[in-house]
C-alpha cells in the first residue's frame, strides 16, 4: 500500500504521539517533595512543619520485589531545588541523584524521572541530595525495601526509621542548619530522637519472630539502638546479607547505616518489648510493645540466613590498587590551610567559605577524581582519620568491604564509621561506570568540605 503522508496527517500523527507520551507519563507514580505537617512530639505540642516526600516524614515506604523496576517521577513543590539519592543502590550513574554530578538539581515546580531496577534485595533508603544538611533535617527521606525472592520466614516484617530532630520549644524544626560550630564539631545533633515503626503493631506475642529493619536517617548523630525483650541476630548490614548472622542485642548505627535484625520476642506476657536508644549509661525508650499472648509455634529454631545477593563479597584484597585518603580539619584539628575550588587558602579564608574539613588537603569537591578506575578494577582506600571526630564514610554506587587487621575482609557495607585517630581500609571492585561521590554522611561535615569523587571508566 502506498504511504500517503501529507502534512495534515503528519501533524495529527505527531499530536497523537504527544498525547500518548503524556498519557504514559501520567501513569508513572509520583514522589512529591513538599511541605507538610507531622506529629513528631506527642501530647499537647503542635504538629511540626516538615518537608516530606508526599508531605510525610518518613516519606512513603517504597517496596518492590527483587528484580522489579522502580519508576518515580520526582515532583518538586518545595521552595528550593532538590534531588533524590537512592542510598546504597548499585544503579546506573544517571539515576544517582547528585546535583552537579549526575543530574541538575530539580528547581521548584520541576520534575525528574527516576527509573531503574535495583540489583540487590535488602533494606535501603532514599533522601534528598541537595542542600541535604537542611533538606534531610527537614524530613526528606524514606525507606526503600527490596524483598528477597524467597524471604526468610518471620511473623512480622517491621521497619524502624530512626530520626534525629532539633526542635524548638514549640516543636518546630530549628532552622539553624548551617551553624559553623556544628559543622566544625560533631555536626548538627538534635534534641529529640524518634523511631517510626511501620506497620506499628498494637501488641506483640511472646515467641513471635520479627524482622526489624533499622535505618539511621539522622544528619549527624551516631545511634546505639538496643532491643530489649527480644533475642536474635543481625542478618544484614547496609542492605547486604551477612553470611553468618551475628548474635546481638544492639546495633551501633552511624548516619545512613542500616541493620536488619531477626529476633524472637522473649519478654514475658504482660511485660514489654522495647526499642531504645543508649547514650553512655542511659537508655531512652523509642518504641514499646505490650506482649499479650503466646505465639503457638515455639520454639522457633536458629535465626535464618538471608539468601545471597547478586553482589557477592570479595574474599581477598590482593592485587588492589591502593589510593590513600586522609581526613583533616575541624575543631581541634590543627588545619592551617587547604585547597578549595582550585585555590590554596588559609584556614581563615576556608572558614569564611564555610569549609573546615579536607580530604587529602582539599576542601569540597576536588577538580580531579581521587582515582580513575578502569571498570572491574579492585580499589583499596586506607582512610586515615586525623581529626578529633568520627566520620561515617559513604561510597556511592558500590558496596565495599573493610580489610581487617588480620587480612580478612569484613561484610559488604556502603557506609563505615571511622573513629578519631583510626585508619580503616576499604576495598571494592569498581564495576559501575560513572562519577561517584565518596563523602562523610555526617551531612554537616559533607557541607563543610568532606567530599571527594571517583571515576569508573566504562
Ligand atoms: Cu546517603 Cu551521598 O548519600
Ligand atoms: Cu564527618
Amino acid at each position: 500500500m502506498k504511504l500517503n503522508l501529507d502534512r495534515r496527517q503528519f501533524l495529527a500523527g505527531a499530536a497523537g504521539i504527544a498525547l500518548m507520551a503524556r498519557a504514559a507519563q501520567a501513569s508513572v507514580p509520583t514522589l512529591t517533595a513538599r511541605p507538610g505537617k507531622a506529629r513528631v512530639v506527642p501530647g499537647d505540642y503542635p504538629e511540626t512543619e516538615v518537608w516530606g516526600y508526599d508531605g510525610g516524614v518518613p516519606g512513603p515506604e517504597i517496596r518492590l520485589r527483587h528484580g522489579d523496576r522502580l519508576t518515580r517521577q520526582l515532583v518538586n513543590e518545595l521552595p528550593q531545588a532538590t534531588s533524590v539519592h537512592w542510598h546504597g543502590l548499585r544503579i546506573p550513574n544517571a539515576m544517582d541523584g547528585v546535583p552537579g554530578m549526575t543530574q541538575d538539581a530539580v528547581d521548584p515546580g520541576g520534575a525528574f524521572l527516576y527509573d531503574f531496577t535495583p540489583p540487590d534485595a535488602g533494606t535501603f533508603w532514599y533522601h534528598s541530595h541537595n542542600r541535604s544538611t537542611e533538606q534531610v533535617a527537614r524530613g526528606l527521606f524514606g525507606l526503600l525495601i527490596v524483598d528477597e525472592t524467597e524471604p526468610p520466614e518471620v511473623d512480622r516484617d517491621l521497619s524502624v526509621v530512626l530520626e534525629d530532630w532539633r526542635l524548638t520549644e514549640t516543636a518546630a524544626i530549628s532552622d539553624d542548619f548551617d551553624r559553623m560550630h556544628d559543622w566544625s564539631h560533631g555536626g548538627r545533633i538534635g534534641n529529640f530522637v524518634t523511631a517510626a515503626v511501620s506497620p506499628n503493631p498494637a501488641a506483640l506475642k511472646r515467641h513471635e519472630r520479627l524482622r526489624l529493619r533499622l535505618v539511621n536517617t539522622a544528619t549527624d548523630r551516631v545511634m546505639v539502638i538496643g532491643l530489649h525483650g527480644m533475642e536474635g541476630a543481625i542478618v544484614a548490614l547496609d542492605g547486604m546479607p551477612l553470611a553468618t548472622p551475628e548474635g546481638a542485642d544492639h546495633a551501633v548505627l552511624g548516619p545512613a547505616q542500616r541493620a536488619d535484625f531477626i529476633v524472637d520476642v522473649t519478654a514475658e506476657e504482660g511485660s514489654k518489648a522495647i526499642v531504645a536508644i543508649h547514650e553512655g549509661e542511659e537508655g531512652f525508650v523509642l518504641s514499646e510493645f505490650v506482649v499479650t499472648g503466646s505465639q503457638s509455634a515455639v520454639p522457633r529454631g536458629p535465626i535464618p540466613v538471608l539468601p545471597p545477593n547478586p553482589l557477592t563479597p570479595l574474599t581477598s584484597a590482593s592485587g588492589a590498587r591502593e589510593v590513600p585518603l586522609s581526613m583533616e580539619g575541624g575543631a581541634m584539628g590543627g588545619l592551617s590551610e587547604g585547597i578549595w575550588q582550585g585555590e590554596r587558602m588559609s584556614i581563615q579564608d576556608l572558614v569564611q567559605n564555610g569549609q573546615v574539613w579536607t580530604f587529602n588537603g582539599v576542601a569540597g569537591l576536588p577538580e580531579a577524581p581521587l582515582v580513575e578506575a578502569a571498570k572491574g578494577e579492585l580499589i583499596r582506600i586506607p582512610m586515615r582519620n586525623d581529626t578529633a571526630f568520627p566520620h561515617a564514610m559513604h561510597l556511592h554506587g558500590h558496596h565495599f568491604q573493610e580489610v581487617l587487621p588480620d587480612g580478612n575482609l569484613g561484610p559488604l557495607r556502603d557506609t563505615l564509621t571511622v573513629a578519631r585517630g583510626e585508619t580503616r581500609d576499604i576495598v571494592f571492585r569498581a564495576d559501575n561506570p560513572g562519577d561517584w561521590l565518596l563523602h562523610c554522611h555526617m551531612l554537616s561535615h559533607q557541607a563543610a568540605g568532606m567530599k571527594t569523587w571517583l571515576r569508573v571508566t566504562a
